[in-house]
């Protein structure tokens, strides 16, 4: 991976170590965990978490693209958070609404270019629609692709993926011999993000270490920072103290250095 310099005070952003020569990853994607928490230790009501939690999104995803990175991928539902009481579901339904309403404006001031991978048809209509409508209006921005994983599992993409060349090869577009493992990554959601589409960090926000049925695939090799700062506090000094953590990590790929 190429070496950059830090570069400091972009848009008056203070970096904590600004002369350090620092690795920006390309591909960082976050668990945006602990809204709940955070609610409930303010005796808040859950979904005011996530209120804070959406705030969050855009406030983290403008610092991401200053840092450099490429793509931001972030986990906002997962095909499992539909267990939870309708009256939250419903709340989480809607926050893409909210989201694309209030911040569209600054996203395209950064030229930040969205894209929403996950279960869309599962939707209710108008989520599904506000999330076709931010692709669609940011379609041509050239700078950081902020990813949301909505109604997204990992063992289901990778199950649609099986489905998807399975039927190819019966319908004798494919030999078998002929899969491999790009073959596996070009059916999975994250294929659209080219040679970014494996995160190089992740981070999980409060405190849980685990996946959650995130990226399986496509986490083989990423680094992983866990922090346990519940996601409305998340800062941007916490995402380049994350970032200044995988510079320091050294990755072998199963080699040696
Ligand atoms: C993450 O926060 C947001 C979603 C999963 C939608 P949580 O809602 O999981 O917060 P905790 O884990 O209960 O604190
Ligand atoms: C993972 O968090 C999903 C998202 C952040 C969207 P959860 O809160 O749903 O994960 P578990 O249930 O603690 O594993
Ligand atoms: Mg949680």
């Amino acid at each position: 991976m190429q070496r950059v310099f830090f570069i400091a005070k972009k848009r008056g952003e203070t970096m904590a170590a600004q002369s350090d020569e620092i690795t920006i990853p390309k591909h960082v994607a976050i668990i945006m965990d602990g809204n709940g928490r955070w609610a409930k230790a303010r005796h808040l009501p859950r979904v005011a978490g996530h209120k804070e939690g959406m705030d969050n999104v855009k406030r983290i995803a403008i610092a991401a693209s200053h840092l450099g990175i490429k793509v931001l991928t972030v986990y906002a539902f997962s095909t499992e958070n539909w267990r939870r009481p309708t009256d939250e579901v419903n709340y989480l339904m809607g926050l893409p609404v909210r989201f694309f309403n209030h911040y569209m404006p600054d996203l395209m001031a950064e030229n930040v270019r969205v894209n929403v991978m996950g279960y869309l048809d599962e939707l209710p209509a108008q989520t599904r629609q506000v999330t076709l409508d931010a692709m669609d209006q940011t379609k041509n921005n050239t700078g950081m692709v902020l990813n949301f994983a909505f109604n997204y599992g990992a063992r289901k993409e990778i199950t649609t993926a099986v489905q998807q060349i399975a039927s190819a090869v019966a319908e004798g577009q494919l030999a078998v011999d002929e899969i491999n493992e790009k073959t596996v990554a070009d059916h999975l959601f994250t294929a659209s993000l080219g040679k970014w589409q494996d995160p190089d960090l992740l981070i999980r926000t409060s405190g849980e270490e685990r996946l959650s049925n995130f990226l399986l695939w496509q986490l083989a090799y990423s680094e992983f920072v866990f922090t346990d700062v519940h996601w409305p506090d998340f800062t941007s000094q916490d995402l380049e103290k994350a970032v200044q953590t995988f510079s320091h990590r050294q990755r072998r790929y199963g080699g040696l250095k």
